[in-house]
């Protein structure tokens, strides 16, 4: 069965394109590589030992999404591809409003000329922005605090408006909560241009060497340690549960809204520890004022996937390090070697 994956070149979409050709899935990659690799697709070779199918192209051409639709026979789409920097989107909204909701718009348009009625979103747990209390359920209020954080939600809504005005369409949002890691290869993993926003690939920098030392935003936050707390989920389980999510999809599920966590949640500095065991360096980093539009704490209450998808994330924060690390000291430069 054929799954177009857009956004497949990225980071999430090539663990998920792996975890579904181990589930007997044909993933189809559809990327126009602007924040992604072509050196990504010889690795997911190497990793398969298969041809990888991939349509260089823009989501938000209906035309091109279309035509790949039908070559492929597409039987449901993971859509992941969009932007993703919060700081980004803050400078430049613009940038964000017509990508991430002209490609959704764009995808469905073209699902809609070809009849294809499946879709798994990629949201996010900022759809909770500063949530009232923690693990957060899937009934809590949404909000936003940053024009990226608006365009999932907007999507989620757009979802759901589609699926009440087309019943025969299966919709399944599955909000993430921290993805970090990588495929324990070592030869697929997270490679951000420039200078790292997210914790995980800045800590790894800073134990190769590449950064001098981090930054840890917030000593005097209301949790144990004083820094902020977030549920990190392995790159692979969260790929697993888009498998689950297609599964469902095609098995006659109406649709769903879950969270995609571990329901466990670390503070930086446990991280910055677990990470110093998982690779023998020193992580060296200072406390620093908070950053602007962060909270507290974020992690999921997730039994409503448990119960829906029959899935649950099972990689520690142990293994989460180590995988980073066996990532990052292999490949210093990300995929940036490769010819
Ligand atoms: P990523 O940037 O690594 O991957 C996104 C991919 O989409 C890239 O390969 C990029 O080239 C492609 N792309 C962007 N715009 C496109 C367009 N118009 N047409 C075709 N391809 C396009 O990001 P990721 O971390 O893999 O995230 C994937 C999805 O998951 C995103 O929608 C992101 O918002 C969402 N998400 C990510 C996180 C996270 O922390 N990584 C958390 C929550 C949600
Ligand atoms: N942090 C630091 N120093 C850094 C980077 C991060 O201390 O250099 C801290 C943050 O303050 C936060 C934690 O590490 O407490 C995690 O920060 P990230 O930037 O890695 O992740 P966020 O929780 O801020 O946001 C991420 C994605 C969002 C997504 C959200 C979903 O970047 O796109 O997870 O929960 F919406």
């Amino acid at each position: 069965m054929n799954i177009l994956l857009t956004g497949g070149a990225g980071y999430i979409g090539s663990h998920t394109y792996v975890a579904l050709l181990e589930a007997g899935y044909t993933p189809v990659i559809l990327d126009n590589f602007s924040n992604s690799h072509p050196a990504v697709l010889g690795r997911l070779q190497r990793v398969t030992d298969r041809q990888v199918l991939c349509e260089t192209g823009d989501v938000r051409d209906t035309a091109f999404v279309q035509d790949v639709l039908r070559k492929h026979s597409i039987q449901a789409v993971i859509h992941l591809a969009g932007d993703k920097a919060v700081g980004e989107s803050v400078a430049n909204p613009l940038k964000y409003y017509f990508n991430n909701l002209g490609g959704a718009i764009s995808l469905m348009q073209a699902m809609q000329a070809v009849d294809c009625k499946v879709l798994v979103f990629s949201s996010s747990a900022t759809v909770y922005g500063d949530p009232a209390s923690v693990p957060i359920a899937e009934h809590f209020p949404r909000s936003h605090t940053n024009p990226y954080g608006h365009t999932k939600l907007v999507i989620e809504d757009m979802l759901a408006a589609q699926s009440a005005a087309r019943p025969d369409w299966k919709v399944a949002v599955l909000r993430y909560f921290n993805p970090v890691g990588a495929h324990a290869c070592g030869l697929i993993g997270e490679d951000p241009a420039g200078i790292p926003n997210n914790l995980m690939p800045y800590i790894s920098r800073v134990a190769l060497g590449q950064l001098p030392f981090l930054e840890v935003f917030g000593g005097d936050y209301p949790t144990p340690d004083g820094t902020g707390v977030r549920d990190y989920i392995h790159v692979c389980d969260l790929a697993e549960g888009h498998v689950a999510a297609v599964r469902a999809m095609l098995g006659g599920s109406s649709g769903m809204q879950v969270n995609l966590g571990t329901g466990r949640g670390y503070s930086v500095l446990e991280v910055v520890r677990a990470f110093e065991q998982a690779s023998g360096r020193t992580v060296r980093h200072r406390i620093a004022p908070r950053r602007p539009g962060d909270v507290a704490q974020c992690y999921a209450n997730p039994g409503l996937a448990r119960q829906q998808l029959g899935w649950q994330a099972r990689r520690t924060l142990e293994q989460m390090c180590a995988d980073a690390w066996r990532w990052q000291s292999g490949n210093p430069n990300g995929y940036r070697d490769d010819a």
